[in-house]
C-alpha cells in the first residue's frame, strides 16, 4: 500500500515506522516529514499543508491508498473534509469534530452536554467581565485558558487573584497568545496524578490504547516552563485499571456518543488529558490527535498492525487490538534555550551507533551530510523492556555515549512510577 503521513514531527515518525515495520513492503510518505525520518525508509515530501488542493492532487497521483493526520491545525483547517470530498481514504476527525481540541469552550459545552467529569468552569470573551468574575472568587490557585490553540502554551495557573487579574488582561488585552486569547475559560485547580489515555474511535466506538504519562515541563523534578512534551512513557503502572476502565465508560464513550449524536461523529484519534482527583478521574483537556511524545511510546507497545485496525474503523468494522506486554519509555533531547528562545541550528553528534533504542526526529534538518537541530525538541530516544528500570538504564546509557553539546534532556524521566 501507499501511506501518506500529514506532519513532520517525532510523532509522524512514530506513526510512519510503525507502518513501515508493521509491513516493510508499505510506502510511507511523510508530509512535510523531516529528513531524520529517512533512516527509518521514510519518504519525505514538501507540500505546504494549507495547500489542500496540491495534497490532494499529490495523493491521487501517487496512488495513496490512505492518509493519515498527525497534528491539529489541518484537522481544524478541515483536510480531512476536504479528502473526503475528494475521494480519498483519510483516518482523522472532520474540522467540526476535531473543535473538541480547537475551542476549549467547545469542548467545556461537550462535557457538560455529556455529564463528563471535569472542571467546573466559566468561559469569557470580555475581559472586564472575566475580571469581575475573578473578583468574585475565593479558591485560588485557579487556571486561565486560551480558547484556541497555542501549542501546547495557552494555560496558566494562577496562584493569587492578583496574579490571575494580570494575566487575564495579558491574554485577552495584550494578546499573549495571540488570537486564541480572545476567549478565555476559567476553571477550577485540579490536584492529583495526571496521565493520557488515548483511543480509536469510530463514531460511538471507542478503542482504548495503553495510557501514558508525559512530562510537560522543561526541568528535572517537573521544574521550569510547560514545554510540548520533554519525554513519556506507557504504560502508567500508579494509576490503576478500574481508573483506566471508568475513564473510558465515563469519559471516552459519552463524548464519541454525544458527538454522534449531534451530527459531528468522531473518527479519529481521540486524546483525553486526566487527572485523578479524590473523586475520581476529570478531564483537563482534550486533543482530536496521537499526542507527541505520547505517540513515539505507546505506538511501539501495539502488536496489530496500525494500517488494518484504521482501515476496519474507515469500514465501520469492530476491531481488537493486541498490546505488548512490555513497558516503553522515551526521553526528548531539546536545543538549549527551549522553549524560551530558539537558538541557531546546531549540529547533532553521530546517532549511527546507539543500540537497543529507537530515535524519534522532529526539529531537524540537514546540511550537505550532517543533522542539524532546527527548532527546539530535536528527537526522541526510546526504549522498550520487561521492567522500566532496564528501559531507563539503557536510553540514559545511550545518551551519556553522545557529546550533545548545545542540547539538553530530563535526567528525571519516568520518576514518578510507583
Ligand atoms: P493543557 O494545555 O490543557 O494540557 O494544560 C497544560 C497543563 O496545565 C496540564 O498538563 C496540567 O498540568 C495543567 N492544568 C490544566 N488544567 C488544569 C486544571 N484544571 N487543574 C490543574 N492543572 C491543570
Ligand atoms: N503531549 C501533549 C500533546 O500532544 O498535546
Amino acid at each position: 500500500m501507499n501511506i501518506l503521513v500529514i506532519g513532520g514531527g517525532g510523532r509522524e515518525h512514530a506513526i510512519a515506522k510503525k507502518i513501515k515495520q508493521d509491513t516493510p513492503t508499505d510506502s510511507v510518505f511523510c508530509c512535510p516529514g523531516n529528513p531524520g525520518m529517512t533512516i527509518d525508509g521514510i519518504e519525505t515530501v514538501v507540500i505546504d499543508l494549507s495547500d489542500v488542493d496540491q495534497l490532494i492532487a499529490y495523493a491521487k497521483k501517487q496512488a495513496i491508498d490512505l492518509t493519515i493526520v498527525g497534528p491539529e491545525q489541518p484537522l481544524l483547517d478541515g483536510l480531512v473534509n476536504q479528502f473526503q470530498a475528494a475521494g480519498l481514504k483519510i483516518f482523522g476527525p472532520t474540522k467540526e469534530a476535531a473543535m473538541i481540541e480547537g475551542s476549549k469552550s467547545f469542548a467545556k459545552e461537550v462535557m457538560q452536554a455529556a455529564k463528563v467529569p471535569t472542571a467546573t468552569y466559566q468561559s469569557f470573551d470580555q475581559v472586564d467581565s472575566a475580571i469581575a468574575y475573578l473578583e468574585q472568587q475565593e479558591v485560588f490557585p485557579i487556571v486561565l485558558k486560551a480558547d484556541g490553540l497555542a501549542a501546547g502554551k495557552g494555560v496558566v495557573i494562577a496562584q493569587t487573584r492578583a496574579q490571575a487579574i494580570q494575566t487575564i488582561k495579558r491574554m485577552m488585552e495584550d494578546r499573549i497568545f495571540g488570537e486564541s486569547g480572545s476567549r478565555v475559560v476559567i476553571e477550577e485547580f485540579l490536584d492529583g496524578e495526571e496521565f493520557t489515555l488515548m483511543a480509536f474511535v469510530d463514531g460511538v466506538n471507542v478503542y482504548p490504547m495503553i495510557p501514558a504519562q508525559d512530562h510537560k515541563r522543561a526541568f528535572d523534578g517537573d521544574k521550569g516552563p510547560n514545554t510540548g512534551g520533554m519525554g513519556a512513557y506507557a504504560p502508567v503502572p500508579q494509576i490503576r485499571q478500574s481508573l483506566i476502565d471508568d475513564s473510558v465508560e465515563t469519559i471516552m464513550k459519552p463524548v464519541a456518543r454525544y458527538l454522534d449524536a449531534q451530527g459531528s461523529s468522531y473518527s479519529g484519534i481521540l486524546y483525553a488529558g486526566l487527572i485523578v482527583t479524590q473523586t475520581g478521574p476529570k478531564v483537563i483537556e482534550f486533543n482530536a490527535r496521537f499526542g507527541d511524545p505520547e505517540a513515539q511510546v505507546v505506538l511501539p507497545l501495539m502488536e496489530s498492525k496500525l494500517v488494518e485496525v484504521l482501515e476496519s474503523l474507515l469500514a465501520h468494522q469492530p476491531v481488537d487490538i493486541a498490546w505488548s506486554n512490555q513497558v516503553s519509555l522515551g526521553v526528548v533531547v531539546a536545543r538549549e534555550g527551549y522553549p524560551t528562545k530558539v537558538e541557531a541550528p546546531q549540529q547533532l553528534p553521530d546517532l549511527s551507533k546507539t543500540q537497543d533504542v529507537a530515535i524519534y526526529y522532529s526539529g531537524v534538518k540537514k546540511v550537505e551530510d550532517h543533522t542539524f537541530s532546527n527548532g527546539g525538541r530535536v528527537l526522541l530516544m526510546q526504549a522498550k523492556a520487561d521492567e522500566f528500570q532496564q528501559a531507563k538504564t539503557t536510553i540514559y546509557r545511550e545518551l551519556a555515549k553522545m557529546a550533545f553539546d548545545g542540547f539538553y534532556y530530563r535526567k528525571d524521566i519516568g520518576y514518578r512510577i510507583r
